[in-house]
């Protein structure tokens, strides 16, 4: 029995811009997986998904055109682009990638179980392929994603990220050492994108002007991480990135709370990660202060915190 993995992502800068053409910087976040194993089935039974946790089993034919379920897409999608009838296979899934956390759970899960049974149909897809079919489930989620999630998850590397362009990777001149932090609280991504679309379409001039300063703000972002050192002024970028994502009403009381405590805790700064309102939030530190900004995010509230190291 084979198992297939894909990993959690953050993104650290452009969030929500970047759905309007800006760029937005996200980074693989291995800690947090899904997984799918493949296992043999009874001949005749056809292609089941069963999720570890819930044990829940979903049935997959060709037969349904448009399936809400997003899992059951994701393998009809692989099997109509390999030509294939549903296998005997059972695919088991699990994943401690927490649901409506801004981790990509559903790019990470989408990912792991098409590799698993493009592989299993001895049709491995690249990465290229790979990419474009977890898009179209993203689709489903998401509504209008700019595609950041599936490509930094597939790729399983840092990306710099514009919409409708090639990604591209960037060098870290300097190791960063953020606090991941799952705010306890989940959200609906859905949901803040159109909240968002909603302001952009009805004062185009004002929430353009903000999509454009956080645009400025990714670019330069890009600059410091890739000359390294910099962690004031980059923390600065991230605290006024967060800033300009309150301004844009995706972030929350419970978010704005935590990312003080990591500031005050001696971060060099901290903004809400991923669709916002809940979710994660992220923390540039030094290392030796992780434990302490660790505890102080915990008395805040904050449900859970990592520790990760970009290079
Ligand atoms: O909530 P997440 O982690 O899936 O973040 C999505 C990032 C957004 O910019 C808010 C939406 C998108 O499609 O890029």
């Amino acid at each position: 029995m084979e198992t297939y993995s894909a990993p959690a992502k953050i993104i650290l800068f452009g969030e929500h811009a970047v759905v309007y053409g800006e760029p937005a910087i996200a980074a693989p976040f291995s800690a947090l997986q899904a997984q799918v194993t493949v296992m043999p089935a009874p001949l005749g039974s056809g292609l089941s998904i069963i999720g570890a946790a819930s044990g829940l089993t979903l049935h997959v034919s060709l037969a349904n055109d448009t399936p809400d379920n997003a899992l059951v897409y994701a393998a009809q999608l692989v099997l109509k682009a390999l030509g294939k009838p549903p296998p005997d296979l059972t695919l088991a899934l699990r994943s401690n990638i927490p649901i409506g956390g801004g981790f990509g759970s559903g790019a990470a899960v989408s990912t792991a179980l098409m590799r698993a049974l493009s592989a299993a149909l001895g049709a491995p897809l690249s990465g290229e392929a790979l990419n474009n079919l977890v898009y179209e489930v993203e689709q489903l989620h998401h509504g209008t994603p700019s595609g950041i999630d599936n490509t930094v998850i597939v790729y399983e590397q840092p990306v710099y990220f514009v919409r409708g362009t090639p990604p591209e990777t960037f060098r870290v001149g300097a190791p960063l050492t953020f606090l991941v932090v799952d705010s306890g609280v989940s959200a609906s991504t859905r949901e803040t994108v159109g909240d968002v679309r909603q302001l952009y379409t009805r004062d185009r001039a004002h929430y353009g002007a903000i999509i454009s300063e956080i645009g400025e703000i990714v670019r330069t972002a890009r600059t410091l991480i890739e000359s390294g050192g910099a962690l004031e002024e980059l923390g600065a970028l991230m605290n006024a990135n967060h800033a300009l994502l309150r301004a844009l009403s995706v972030s929350s009381a419970h978010l704005d709370r935590l990312c003080a405590a990591a500031r005050d805790g001696g971060a060099y700064g901290a903004k809400l990660s991923g669709g916002g309102r809940g979710g994660s939030l992220i923390a540039l530190i030094e290392p030796d202060l992780a434990p302490s900004i660790a505890a102080a995010l915990r008395s805040a509230g904050a449900a859970q915190t990592w520790l990760i190291q970009l290079t």
